[in-house]
């Protein structure tokens, strides 16, 4: 199976505060890096690292060539991704001393997709492919729907959650949605995991979901079957692209035919270990260390 993930590419601007900057507020920053990121390309990366075929198809400013580098450098097929204008896509960071974050996000040249970019790059994919979606692009909607029509598996992750996405996106065509609970309440009105979970599969029967919960650990739902897993005990850096690295990692797992309690743990270990480590894609880690964390780390029981 090959994995289509159309999405963002940001060049993220990531300043260490004490505190997050309030309103009226000027505070100094203890440093700044600049990193590749974009869920889109996190994604892309996590999955490449895990060991799945992945494309990335989305638009890269004129100051993206560092994106494309990372991309390659990963493992990634860059064959579909395009070059305009624009200014690239990307993110101002907070990140607090406790690893919080907080992010401000700039298009660019990821809202230039366009219909006819969507068609050609689809020409190549089939019912036995898959595409993965991020809420950081233009033209969602319409890949969505083109995809379906081709009988390929959707899998969505709804982040950033907005208005405009609650209002246009044909939610009834994803195959799995990967939601943290913020997502999760935006798009069930529930708060409590449990919650949550009931209301996806009555107004999704035919999705899957896996809902993330933090340090608490993920669930994996369908119409037949629940699954729980926790996370691994580390100390907490940075937690950008924690949910990102989940993604990438439980769906490689889930291409490559393993079952759904294996995916999980695999994407915990992935995502603890990330929030260890500073920065976006450059904290997701290999295979290799994934194997390492899940025989040293202490497994923290899902709660
Ligand atoms: O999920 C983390 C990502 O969100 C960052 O890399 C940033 O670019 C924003 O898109």
């Amino acid at each position: 199976m090959k994995i289509l993930n159309f999405g963002s590419l940001n060049i993220d601007h990531v300043y260490h505060v004490d505190h997050f900057v309030k309103p009226g507020e000027t505070i100094p920053a203890r440093s700044f890096e600049l990193f590749p990121g974009g869920k889109g390309l996190n994604q892309s990366v996590a999955l490449a690292k895990a060991g799945a075929a992945v494309y990335h198809a989305g638009k890269l400013g004129h100051d993206g060539g560092m994106l494309k580098e990372i991309l390659e450098k990963s493992g990634v097929n860059t064959d579909y991704l395009e070059s305009t204008d624009e200014v690239s896509g990307h993110a101002i960071i907070q990140v607090s001393n406790t690893g919080e974050n907080s992010i401000i996000i700039y298009g660019g040249s990821n809202r230039t997709i366009t219909g006819e970019y969507v068609d050609r790059v689809l020409g190549d994919f089939g019912p036995d492919d898959m595409v993965l979606m991020q809420n950081e692009i233009n033209c969602i909607d319409y890949i969505a729907r083109k995809c379906y029509e081709k009988g390929m598996k959707i899998a969505f992750n709804p982040s950033p959650l907005d208005e405009g996405l609650l209002k246009t996106f044909p939610f009834e065509l994803v195959t799995l949605f990967l939601v943290n609970e913020i997502e999760g309440h935006g798009l069930t009105g529930k708060s409590e995991p449990d919650e949550i979970l009931d209301a996806f599969m009555e107004k999704y029967p035919d999705s899957a979901v896996v809902l993330t919960l933090g340090s608490r650990g993920a669930v994996y739902r369908d119409r037949h079957t629940t699954y729980c897993h926790g996370t691994y005990e580390v100390k907490v850096v940075d937690t950008t692209a924690a949910g990102d690295t989940f993604t990438g990692y439980f769906l490689s797992s889930l291409s490559s035919g393993l079952g759904i309690p294996e995916c999980l743990k695999r994407a915990s270990a992935a995502s603890s270990l990330a929030v260890s480590r500073k920065g976006a894609s450059s904290s997701i880690p290999t295979p290799v260390e994934v194997d390492e964390a899940l025989k040293t780390l202490k497994y923290k029981e899902f709660k």
